[in-house]
């Protein structure tokens, strides 16, 4: 059993669970799927990047100098391929100046074995804030292969938004990657025969893209 609240964020906040709701429903159609996947990253995220470094600043409101703060930290924003595409712009939208790496990657749909198809990440790891977006932590195979390569690439501790969590998943990554601090709504049953999470809410890239 994984240790809950060690790399564990559950994230509680009202407006996360109402998207989250309609992300599940089955009759939910993609248009509104793709809207309630970006709200709810924004919010994940919002909470995912609370502690990133900023420096104090000033500037000149219209009625004269304000004490601000300006985020500091360099920020990679890693989706995996593909339903991770889903939370990128929600990310960006937040850190604009966030740079992107790829990880793509393919659960084969018997063994639910991911396998890499796709690496594209920045240079300069060492020193990033790095948040992997995938909104499915189901038996954590993904994640972990991912997560093993941002390690490759220099990446320290990295940050894990995601949807929905298995606790298979969770405690897989836990157990490969204990750094990792993982930031989901929600931690599900289980998974069924297929490796899917139960109750989940399904194929989220299929059902993102359309592509039942
Ligand atoms: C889904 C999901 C995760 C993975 C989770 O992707 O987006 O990447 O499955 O499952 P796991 O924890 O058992 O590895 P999938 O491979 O179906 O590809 P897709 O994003 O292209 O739909
Ligand atoms: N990938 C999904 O999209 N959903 C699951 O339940 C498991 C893996």
């Amino acid at each position: 059993m994984y240790s809950v609240g060690v790399p564990v964020h559950l994230v509680e906040h009202p407006l996360v669970h109402d998207a989250l709701t309609i992300l599940r429903e089955a009759s939910t159609p993609p248009e509104l799927f793709r809207r309630m996947a970006v709200r709810i990253s924004l919010l994940l995220a919002a909470e995912a990047t609370k502690d990133l470094s900023a420096a104090p600043v000033t500037v000149t409101s219209p009625l004269g100098p304000a004490a601000g703060r300006r985020i500091t930290s360099d920020v990679v924003v890693v989706p995996v391929l593909r339903a991770g595409l889903g939370m990128l712009d929600a990310v960006l939208e937040l850190i604009p100046s966030a740079r992107v790496g790829h990880i793509g990657l393919q659960r084969d749909e018997i063994t639910a074995v991911a396998s890499r198809y796709y690496s594209k990440l920045p240079k300069d790891l060492h020193d990033s804030f790095v948040l992997m977006i995938d909104p499915m932590l189901a038996t954590g195979g993904s994640a972990v292969v991912a997560l093993d390569m941002l390690r490759e690439v220099g990446a320290r501790a990295a940050r894990m938004i995601c949807i929905v969590a298995a606790p298979e998943g969770i405690e897989l990554v836990e157990r490969q990657h204990p750094d990792v601090q993982i930031y989901t709504p929600v931690v599900d049953q289980g998974l069924n025969d297929h490796k899917f999470i139960v109750p989940g809410l399904g194929d989220f890239g299929d059902r993102l893209y359309g592509t039942h």
